[in-house]
């Protein structure tokens, strides 16, 4: 038995078979709809359920907080329908769809920049060109291993992607990458996925906070900014353990001292030894710089990416500060280990 979901004002209707999910239904049926994690974890693909029933299976709360489910919105990737529907994707002040493309990719650089992170740049050989937005993410597959998510750190529009990645111990995949990946290999990688891409009509000062291989998206959104010789004030928090933790330091001290508009602030959580470094927690000291703003966080938007403790806390505090939800375009890094234990606690 099938329903028929519609989506409103878009004059398009298709059929979900029983059991499934409105966003597969409308992947395998070649319907754009806004989509990234298809695990209810990144909240793209949040929508108005305007008529209708669908049950939810498991999802992140940072996807879809309580208070929205309350207001009648569902994650279309972990919806299925019990009867007819109609929905219409959440409104966003700037939403892009790029063409889907198929990419056939040789690897052809290889770096480390931390003990647990290697930055891995793949030449696009076929399937071009790649159009995205700074800050989207893509699906890569080495070898015979299953995909795995990876944010682009390079600007749109270039023929070689790069990708910051970590070591998750006991993952299926990045051990392979860090450990036994060689230079010409190919890979192939589909795209652009996510929500948390640069929006190029806002004006006004930015946050852009990263944790660990976070760093990847902010870099792309950072470098997507300069290239469009923007001058709004961005000031870029960098948070990790340790000194031996900071990569691109470098690169981003010497991008401030070139860019009156730009600062970059690395941020500890464990220093091993003494630091001049800014030390604890990142949301604390994004907070502990913007408390004293007068006019508050208005006209502000936050660009976070990173591991999920560290987005959603900072969140949660430039909530506490007046920064409007909507303007924090959020991606949280969740692993397959994290995706099982929400499986698990539902
Ligand atoms: S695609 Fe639905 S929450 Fe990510």
């Amino acid at each position: 038995m099938n329903y028929k979901v519609t989506i409103k004002d878009k004059d398009i209707a298709f059929d979900v078979a029983m059991g499934m999910t409105i966003l597969e239904s409308a992947v395998r049926q070649n319907i754009d709809y806004p989509q990234g994690c298809l695990s209810g974890n990144c909240g793209a693909c949040k929508s108005v359920l305007h008529s209708g029933e669908v049950e939810l299976s498991p999802y992140s709360e940072f996807a879809l907080s309580a208070e929205e489910k309350e207001r009648g919105l569902i994650l279309a990737c972990r919806s299925v329908p019990w009867s007819d529907c109609e929905i219409s994707p959440i409104d966003d002040d700037e939403a892009i769809v790029h063409a889907s493309r198929q990419l056939e990719c040789e690897v052809t650089g290889i770096e480390q920049a931390t003990l647990d992170i290697k930055i891995v740049r793949l030449k696009i050989n076929a399937g071009g060109p790649f159009d995205f937005s700074a800050g989207q993410y893509a699906s890569a597959t080495f070898r015979d291993l299953p995909p795995r998510d990876f944010s682009m750190a390079n600007l749109p529009g270039d023929n070689i992607l790069e990708f910051h990645i970590r070591l998750v111990p006991d993952g299926a995949v990045t051990p392979y990458v860090l450990n036994e990946l060689k230079i010409g290999e190919n890979v192939h990688v589909r795209g652009p996925y996510g929500t948390a891409y640069y929006r190029e009509s806002h004006p006004g000062p930015i946050i852009a906070a990263a944790g660990g291989s976070g760093l990847a998206p902010i870099k792309s959104i950072v470098s997507a900014i300069f290239a469009r010789r923007a001058e709004q004030p961005i000031a870029l928090y960098f948070g990790v353990r340790d000194e031996r933790d900071l990569y691109l330091a470098d690169y981003f001290e010497e991008m401030s001292k070139a860019q009156e508009n730009f600062k970059f602030i690395p941020v500890l959580s464990e220093p091993s030894g003494e630091t001049k470094r800014r030390t604890g927690f990142l949301a604390d000291a994004i907070a502990e710089d913007l408390s004293g703003n007068m006019f508050g966080l208005d006209g502000y938007k936050a660009y976070l990416a990173g591991p999920p403790i560290m987005v959603e806390s900072t969140v949660e505090k430039l909530k506490l500060l007046g920064l409007e939800r909507n303007d924090c375009h959020a991606d949280a890094f969740y692993t397959e280990a994290d995706k099982k234990n929400l499986e698990e606690k539902a």
